[in-house]
């Protein structure tokens, strides 16, 4: 039974009334809202793809990728060709990557894996994004034994120019920090207590940026971070010290050229104030900043079981999300982080509590289009036009 929160998730504004047929059919849900009588479902639109339908708008569209998915599974490799105009690698340009990690040892790197994500890109016509240079996670076990106060400027400095260096003029845009801010670790201006500030204080940050500009000044420089995009006291604390990073960052004269807006959104989070989330984006757009929303899904793990149900669910929050968003003239691409239910992070980070697959990115599993491509392809149908 789908119950008023459900609905209400539809993202179909206050509900003055509600009628369902059946769970089942879903589709027959007529919806009386306090704007319109007409119900809301997300038609097949015209079967360009989405990278088309965000490239008529001048924005980018594009997916996170994992090297061995792109190796492994060429069903899934000709959807992200078909689909995309850029990818980004979600694990292989982080300090440590596995089996084939980026950083083996304090003085060596290893670009095999991260190499075979830029061929794939270049052979297929794919502008790629470098996630990440500097982050608190994902760093490799010999870090926290091998850095400290007295050389962490110049682990930092030697990474990024070797990294950078590496794919210099290939690479559209680099998350250089990544998850900097967390008001909730009660630090000053909102700073996330990570090895970085530790060791090298608020200033870590500036450095970074500076070696990636010198690295590579064809790249746009990005500070990338989440948790920005909901009306609670938390989001809007964190939304309130990203700000003051950026201002404080574009007064010191640091080669920051974009905000990345990671975008993990909650399919039931009912707590969507599109005016405060448009504000930001006008305010971070204001200090001459561009936009890219780095890493969309759809969490889906508190929505119904009911596959029609849900999929309607994540449908309207990428929809609703997008529309605000996209009105914004200094974004410039949207990224998912996937592009198929195949393969998202979500699968062991967000499970569902019932154990049914998650179904957070606009394919299936199968590699069908879901509700949430047509509600995808609709926002940039309706985005303003970049010119
Ligand atoms: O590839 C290795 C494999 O060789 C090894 O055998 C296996 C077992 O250890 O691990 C594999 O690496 C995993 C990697 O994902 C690739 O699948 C790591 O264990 C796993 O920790 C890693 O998780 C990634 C996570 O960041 C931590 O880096 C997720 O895929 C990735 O989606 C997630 O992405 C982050 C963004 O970077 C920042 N924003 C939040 C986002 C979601 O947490």
């Amino acid at each position: 039974m789908i119950t008023r929160r459900d609905a209400f998730h539809l993202g179909l504004g206050t509900l003055v009334g509600v009628s369902v047929s059946s769970s089942k059919l879903l589709s027959q849900i007529v919806v009386q809202t306090q704007d319109t009588s007409l119900p809301r479902t997300f038609p097949a639109v015209t079967n360009t793809s989405l990278a088309e339908k965000a490239e008529a708008k001048g924005l980018y569209y594009g997916s996170a990728v994992l090297r061995h998915h792109l190796i492994s599974d060429s069903h899934y490799a000709d959807h992200i060709i078909q689909t995309c105009k850029m990818i980004v690698p979600e694990w292989e340009l982080k300090w440590s990557a596995g089996a084939c990690p980026l950083r083996p040892t304090p003085h060596t790197f290893d670009f095999t894996s991260a190499d075979a994500v830029a061929l794939f890109a270049s052979n297929h016509k794919l502008l790629l994004r470098g996630h990440t240079l500097v982050w608190h996670l994902s760093l490799p076990n010999w870090f926290s034994e091998t850095v400290n106060s007295q050389n962490a400027e110049a682990y930092l400095n030697n990474h990024i120019q070797t990294v950078v260096e590496h794919y210099a003029g290939r690479m559209h845009s680099w998350d250089v920090v990544n998850e900097a801010i967390e008001p909730q670790d009660g630090l000053s201006e909102g700073l996330r207590k990570t090895p970085w500030l530790k060791f090298l204080g608020a200033d870590y940050i500036k450095l970074a940026f500076q070696a990636a500009a010198e690295a590579d000044p064809k790249a746009l420089l990005v500070y990338n971070d989440y948790g920005l995009e909901y009306d609670t006291p938390k989001h809007d604390a964190k939304r309130a010290a990203v700000l003051k990073l950026l201002e404080r960052l574009k007064t010191q004269g640091v080669p920051i050229h974009a905000f990345g807006m990671q975008s993990h959104l909650d399919g039931s989070e009912t707590h969507l104030n599109l005016k405060k989330l448009r504000q930001f984006l006008a305010d971070v757009a204001s200090l001459g900043l561009k936009i890219l929303v780095t890493e969309l899904d759809v969490i889906d793990k508190n929505l119904s079981a009911d596959i029609t149900v849900r999929d309607h669910m994540v449908a309207a929050a990428y929809e609703d999300y997008l529309n605000v968003v996209l009105d914004e003239p200094a974004v410039i691409a949207v990224l998912t982080w996937g592009l198929s239910d195949r393969y998202t992070w979500l699968s062991e980070f967000e499970p569902r509590p019932d154990g049914l697959p998650v179904r957070p990115l606009p394919l299936d599993a199968n590699l069908n289009r879901k509700l949430a491509w047509n509600a995808m392809a609709r926002a940039f149908d309706n985005a303003p036009n970049r010119g």
